[in-house]
């Protein structure tokens, strides 16, 4: 996990983007993208609105994979964890760090304004903008937290081939191998 740290952009910086993986009631795996909010010893951490699909798939079966690349880099992490619901304080504190853009899409993207034509969804979003000067998060604002089981690095070497270490978490420590690219 400190590697993973070490890896992802400073916390001044854009997030991260990663690929987040569940399984649909249906049995097939959902993939999309989210920002990757926060990483500690533990867990990996995303945010979303509590009405999104990942949510209900996530209280079905609580496993999800992601997946991060840094293509210039030469550099990926896959990982895959069972998740939990973080703190309410811990998901306040990261709305508060998130851009006014994004706290303003946490209140404003819901079914009714996506339906309507973007003439009205420009003139809405406008109005809510200049009578919220400051926002807390809407009571839909949730997040998880991914406690990683299994991490790999995936590094690329323009001279050589590509290699990847794996780590996976025992009970009280990690075990580690490494494989070919
Ligand atoms: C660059 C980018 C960043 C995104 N970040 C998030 C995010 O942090 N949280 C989120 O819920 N959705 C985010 N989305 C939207 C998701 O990809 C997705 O469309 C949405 O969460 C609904 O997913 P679901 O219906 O599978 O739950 C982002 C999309 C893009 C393209």
């Amino acid at each position: 996990m400190v590697l993973l740290r070490r890896w992802l952009p400073p916390a001044d910086a854009a997030p991260a983007l990663m690929a987040l993986s569940t399984l649909g009631g249906d049995g097939y795996p959902r993939v999309r993208h989210v920002l990757l909010s926060d990483a500690d010893d533990a867990a990996v951490y995303f945010h979303t609105d509590s009405r999104s699909s990942k949510v209900s798939e996530l209280a079905e079966l609580p496993r999800a994979g992601i997946a991060v690349a840094w293509p210039q880099r030469g550099r990926q992490v896959v990982a895959h964890g069972t998740v939990r619901r973080p703190t309410e304080d811990s998901l306040r504190e990261t709305f508060s760090r998130r851009t006014r853009y994004l706290q303003l899409l946490a209140w404003c993207n819901d079914h009714e304004m996506s339906a309507l034509p973007t003439h009205d969804r420009h003139r809405r979003w406008a109005e809510f903008d200049a009578t919220h000067p400051t926002l807390s998060p809407p009571d839909t604002w949730t997040g998880f937290a991914i406690d990683i089981r299994e991490i790999a690095f995936w590094r690329g070497d323009p001279d050589g081939p590509s290699q990847r270490v794996r780590f996976t978490r025992t009970d009280h420590s990690w075990t580690s191998e490494v494989l070919p690219g």
